[in-house]
């Protein structure tokens, strides 16, 4: 199924890629995207994204206004906005109440051309230095320019369970994921890694082992941004090379706090008519621990078991508590 505003729209299928469940939104501009060239000072952020009903409705009008639709779910717009912040805020403080963050940051693997949606164009096309860049992809689908030249990459982890909440809400309000079916189903394609950009503990690994021969990788995690959102950007800084003041540091703490960011339409993704806000925002809680409302004990006990079997091997740690 194609993006062509004319027709009907209908949930993409999922299809198997390289190993890696999939939609053609992000499988089609496969060539571009492998040959896209990246600068040495190209920052690239890289998550494992968020991720619907049945719903064959036309959404002519909505998919002509259609900028850009945007999987994530685990910190990606958030720390989007806190490199914007720190790149671009005090020489262009509009930026952030005038441009998308989807512009901002385009999505390198998106494919949408009956809409003018293309990543690897918007990301060439982007005029500010650096360019700031993400991605959903497994490590292993990173074109290999950005490994050449050495680019940083900040890759944000969030607890698979939270992870897999909020992609089912994303799922479920944006019409060009797959349709996220009901709690129970989804919870059995998360943890065999049937939701879009594949499994969420190859993702959340492979970005991790690759960190490890890599040093220009920052690996975060979104529960520690949530415990203290200054301390991590301070740590970006020392990763990016970066000293802004510590008042220029305050003031950006302040900018991306939930309640605000959820209010910026800039930042909110409530421009994106592709995105049903009547069924769930985008912003939605931002809370470390809500799967507590979603899982059963059923389900906790079984997540649990298949957890330490997958893990097992890995020494990538989230918090115990959580
Ligand atoms: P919830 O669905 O749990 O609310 P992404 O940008 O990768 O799609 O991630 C979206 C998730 O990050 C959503 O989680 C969203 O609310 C949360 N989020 C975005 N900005 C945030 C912020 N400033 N503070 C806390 N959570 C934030």
């Amino acid at each position: 199924m194609s993006l062509d505003p004319d027709k009907t729209i209908l949930r993409p299928e999922l299809l198997d890629f390289h190993g890696v469940s999939m939609t053609h939104y992000f499988t089609d501009n496969w060539e571009a995207v492998q040959n896209f060239q990246a600068r040495p000072d190209d920052i690239l952020i890289a998550t494992y994204p968020k991720a619907g009903e049945s719903r064959n409705e036309t959404v002519v009008t909505r998919l002509k206004r259609w900028d850009h639709q945007a999987p994530s779910s685990s910190g990606t717009t958030w720390v989007s906005c806190i490199l914007d912040l720190l790149y671009f805020g005090q020489t262009s403080p509009e930026r952030q109440t005038s441009i998308p963050i989807h512009e901002r940051v385009p999505f390198l693997e998106i494919f949408a051309p009956s809409v003018a949606l293309v990543g690897t164009d918007q990301a060439e096309k982007l005029p500010t230095t650096p360019r700031l860049i993400k991605t959903h992809f497994p490590v292993q689908f990173v074109p290999k320019s950005f490994w050449e030249q050495n680019c940083r990459m900040v890759y944000v982890a969030r607890n698979a369970k939270d992870n897999m909440v909020s992609y089912f809400h994303f799922d479920r309000m944006n019409t060009v994921q797959p349709e996220a079916g009901d709690w129970k189903d989804y919870f059995q394609r998360f943890i065999k890694g049937k939701l879009v950009f594949g499994s969420w503990y190859d993702h959340v690994s492979g970005w991790w082992e690759k960190k490890q021969t890599y040093s220009n990788i920052h690996y975060m995690f979104f529960e520690d941004l949530v415990e203290d959102t200054g301390r991590e950007i301070d740590k970006l800084c020392s990763f990016l090379g970066l000293s802004p003041s510590a008042e220029v540091k305050k003031q950006i703490t302040g900018e991306v706090q939930f309640d605000k960011m959820k209010k910026n339409s800039m930042a909110n993704y409530s421009t994106v008519p592709v995105m049903d806000f009547k069924i769930s925002p985008f912003m939605r809680k931002g809370k470390v621990g809500d799967w507590k409302n979603h899982f059963t004990v059923a389900q906790n006990e079984e997540f649990d078991e298949d957890y330490r079997k997958k893990m097992k091997d890995s020494t990538l740690q989230f918090r115990s508590e959580i």
